[in-house]
């Protein structure tokens, strides 16, 4: 196939066929297409878009270039969970437990940090001594014996994103609704659930950061899992501000560790139960969504959910005591508490500017090869709408050096807007979208 009279074809804005589509999928798995064509097609694809039809061609030739994980030996039906990306994001440490406690496996494969986001991978390596690294074979056994993993990547799941993903990030080309729709898609297609809940962030620190085209992705990925049959409930949430209170990799893990033993609420909490919710009703634990909150909430209040993220650390040789123990959790040489220092309503985040500040601190990576520091990072307990005073507590840092909590502490304050005048605060969802339509908030 000529590749050139495809770009070209895209370049004009014309539609791709299904053949054209899959030797472009095929030519990014295998390297038979070089990076500069492939980068070519994806600049067109991100000024010219595609229809539903090619999205779907795409998600399904992607699929098709790798694995599919096969879940069947666990019995029930397994509901997977996917976020598009944000900052002290922590929801999978939170409604994993909770919805395996409520009697639905989890069978869960997750990411790494990406740019100015944070991955669950990174945050569970946290843990002294647990690995992400399982077999298919003892995922699957771990899921049937206490009813939850979370671990990396087991064969290789659509090797065709991981070579268009790593291009996209160097070529301008990530902000692509069907780019994106796409590389999700097909990642979780590939992880063999049954049914899929999406979580869609919008806002600043999310990769869509209008409310109408986080719902565009969601719509596009809910109509993925249709032509796919496979039902795809997706919720667009805000991602203006940190999700959690603690943004860094152990951090997150002690703050879904207090919300798990009920000692704090939040939005953290809020957004899992929701998320969670739908996990339930999607595999017919309960019809109605109240019951589902309320099965969660029960899971926190008699410990079972923290009994059982207590379980899978165990399971993947983890030291289990970090549940009773925080402290045993990694911590950094520097902690500095540091305060607002002016008088006024927090009235917006640049939440990516959060995000970037941890990562220079070493919450994240800036090179694939990086090393984590898993210890450092902050907790911000501000949130859009509190009224602050220049001794109210701002942040607390936890860095390597004093140099880089200086950094760190610039770069916060720079992320945050103080107003004036009372300023409300942000809903926590937008929209839910599901084969039935859009429901907004
Ligand atoms: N997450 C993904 O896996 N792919 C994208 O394109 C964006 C977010």
């Amino acid at each position: 196939m000529n590749f050139v009279s495809i770009i070209n074809k895209k370049k004009l804005g014309e539609e791709l066929t299904r053949e054209e589509i899959t030797a472009f999928a095929e030519g990014a798995a295998t390297g038979a297409v070089p990076d500069y064509q492939l980068a070519a097609l994806l600049m067109a694809i991100r000024l010219k878009g595609m229809n539903a039809r090619e999205t779907t061609d795409l998600t399904l030739s992607m699929l098709r270039t790798g694995d599919v994980a096969d879940l069947s030996a666990i019995p029930g039906v397994k509901v997977d969970k996917h976020s598009t990306g944000g900052v002290g994001d922590t929801t999978t440490l939170v409604l994993a437990p909770l919805v395996a406690a409520c009697g639905v496996p989890v069978a869960k494969m997750s990411g790494r940090g990406l740019g100015h986001t944070g991955g669950t991978l990174d945050k569970l390596e946290s843990i002294p001594g647990l690995t992400v690294s399982l077999t298919e074979e003892r995922f699957i056994q771990q899921v049937k014996d206490i009813g939850l993993a979370v671990i990396g990547q087991t064969g290789s799941l659509a090797p065709a994103d991981k070579s268009l993903y790593a291009l996209r990030d160097v070529t301008a080309t990530v902000d692509s609704l069907p780019l994106i729709a796409s590389s999700i898609m097909s990642k979780k297609l590939a992880s063999g659930a049954d049914a899929i809940v999406l979580d869609v962030k919008t806002g600043s620190g999310a990769i869509m950061q209008t409310v109408e085209d986080s719902i565009g992705l969601a719509q596009a990925m809910v109509d993925i899992g249709r032509l796919a049959h496979r039902p795809v409930t997706a919720i667009v949430t805000g991602m203006d501000q940190p999700l959690g209170t603690h943004v860094g990799n152990a951090l997150e893990v002690k703050d879904a560790i207090d919300v798990l033993a009920g000692r704090t609420r939040g939005d953290l909490l809020e957004v899992s139960l929701i998320l969670g919710a739908k996990m339930l009703l999607l595999a017919g634990r309960t019809a109605d969504e109240n019951e589902a909150c309320s099965l969660l909430e029960e899971a926190i209040a008699s410990g079972a959910g923290l009994e059982k993220l207590r379980q899978m650390i165990r399971a993947q040789g983890g030291d289990e005591r970090v549940v009773d123990d925080l402290s045993l959790l990694p911590g950094t040489p520097v902690r500095r508490e540091v305060s607002a220092g002016c008088r006024g309503w927090c009235a917006a985040m640049d939440t990516t500017a959060l995000g970037l500040a941890a990562q220079a601190m070493g919450a994240g990576r800036l090179r694939k090869e990086d090393p984590l520091d898993p210890g450092v990072g902050f907790i911000l307990p501000v949130r859009i709408g509190d009224e602050v005073f220049p001794d109210t507590p701002l942040c607390t840092l936890f860095a390597r050096t004093e140099a880089e909590a200086d950094q760190a502490e610039q770069a916060i304050r720079a992320a945050l807007t103080f107003a004036g005048a009372p300023v409300g605060r942000p809903p926590l969802w937008y929209a839910m979208v599901d084969g039935e339509g859009v429901k907004r908030s």
